[in-house]
């Protein structure tokens, strides 16, 4: 993914400098060339050995060092980034790049580099809430830096609050999303995701195994293509994709009406949540009481509005992607659905085979189009078959174009 990219890590001094040695680790699987520059601060806590060692490069950390090689050292490294990030960044270091100082060989690259800085704050909460901080922060940021912010939790010092370093995976994430090519700029995508819930009483629900895996997986790639994505999702586990519009549902109808509220600016749908079709004709405001001389209880349900075939209706030149989750007949069923929802393609999974379908990371999926034509992928991860999904709306929005 990050091969023949460049990461310059500048290092600063905190203690969340060992997650740094993490992220170069991570970097390196990528096959990312990473360059690593240490600020003195940083060398209290690790030596550049260790960063040496893990990133395979010599290790960048004196302004005035012996010549080894014929190139001005703070201008050849800020030419051969492909993105600069500092991570942990101090307060010190945003203090300086805020102020146009450049004291050191890491300030000097930030401001001789034409490549996106990103910063990764680390420190005290004080620290980080204090006003000075805080303007800093928003200097740059209007400026064009970039910042993955950090998250609340114990830190170093004893205290709990905001300013703890993002984890190394994350950062990596927002690397890997950075180089992703901005294909689907600009395009309006609606994506529904999750299960829903149909109360029953106040503790009870009928709902279905849906992890929102799938859709969370499609919005992220959509957000990293550069689209604009509201994911209206049913309740789920997950941590929403950074950058998505997310409206939370519960029910089928609230879902519909999400939909509509979104509907008009969208350009693409796409329909990977499993509404229930069904909900309880009435929902009992008290906990339904066991019976005690009746083991029987029925319960009377009415048909829920189906989304898809509704807004299939309304489409006009929208793009509709539907999903058919299915336990048997797979493609006569699914082709069914194309026509029931004037979708333009659907994704069909059948949920009863081992590794596709609801809950896991996996799925095995067919795409068949409006003219039936259908075609078989392998199993593979659903961040790769949100991918194709993509790949193919991003044809067809060609095609539209032309
Ligand atoms: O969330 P995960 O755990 O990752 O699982 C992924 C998934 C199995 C949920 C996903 O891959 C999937 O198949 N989603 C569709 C589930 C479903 O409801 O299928 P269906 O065949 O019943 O419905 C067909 C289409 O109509 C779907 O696009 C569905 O969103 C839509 N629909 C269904 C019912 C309804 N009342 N309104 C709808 O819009």
């Amino acid at each position: 993914m990050l091969k023949d990219k460049t990461v310059v890590l500048g290092v600063t001094g905190g203690i969340a400098v060992y997650k740094s040695v993490d992220l170069v680790s991570r970097l390196k699987k990528e096959q990312a060339n990473v360059e690593v520059i240490m600020t003195d601060g940083a060398k209290e806590f690790v030596t550049p050995l260790t960063f040496q060692t893990m990133s395979n490069n010599v290790v960048h950390h004196k302004m005035f060092s012996e010549i080894t090689h014929y190139d001005v050292e703070h201008i050849s490294l800020a030419k051969k980034a492909d993105i600069l990030v500092i991570a942990p960044a101090t307060a010190n270091i945003i203090g300086k790049i805020a102020n146009g100082i450049s004291d050191d060989l890491l300030s000097t690259v930030v401001m001789a580099t034409k490549a996106q800085v990103v910063l990764v704050p680390a420190m005290n909460t004080v620290m980080y809430e204090n006003p000075i901080v805080q303007e800093n922060m928003s200097k740059l940021k209007k400026l064009g830096y970039e910042f993955v912010n950090p998250t609340s939790g114990l830190l170093a010092c004893g205290d709990v609050g905001s300013g703890k370093m993002s984890e190394p995976a994350e950062i990596l994430e927002y690397i890997k999303s950075y180089f992703v090519e901005k294909d689907l700029k600009g395009v309006n995508i609606t994506i529904t995701a999750g299960p829903t819930i149909e109360p029953l009483d106040p503790v009870r629900y009928l709902s279905n195994k849906s992890s929102g895996k799938m859709g969370y997986s499609i919005a992220k790639n959509a957000v990293d293509r550069g689209a604009v994505v509201n994911l209206i999702t049913g309740p789920t586990k997950l941590t929403p994709p950074e950058g998505v519009n997310l409206i939370r549902v519960d029910t089928t109808l609230e879902m519909k009406d999400a939909v509509e509220k979104y509907f008009e600016a969208t350009d693409v749908l796409i329909k990977s949540a499993a509404p229930s079709d069904y909900r309880p004709k009435n929902v009992a405001d008290k906990k339904i009481k066991k019976k005690i001389d009746d083991n029987e209880l029925t319960i009377d349900f009415i048909e829920n509005p189906d989304i898809a075939a509704y807004f299939g209706k309304k489409k006009a030149d929208k793009i509709m992607v539907g999903f058919a989750a299915e336990t048997n007949d797979l493609i006569e069923n699914a082709s069914k659905k194309i026509d029931k929802k004037n979708l333009d393609f659907i994704v069909a999974n059948d949920v009863t085979i081992k590794g596709a379908g609801f809950d896991g990371e996996t799925n095995l999926v067919t795409i068949i189009d409006r003219e039936k034509n259908r075609t078989d992928y392998p199993l593979m991860d659903k961040k790769d078959v949100a991918v194709i999904i993509l790949d193919k709306v991003k044809d067809i929005l060609k095609t539209k174009a032309r």
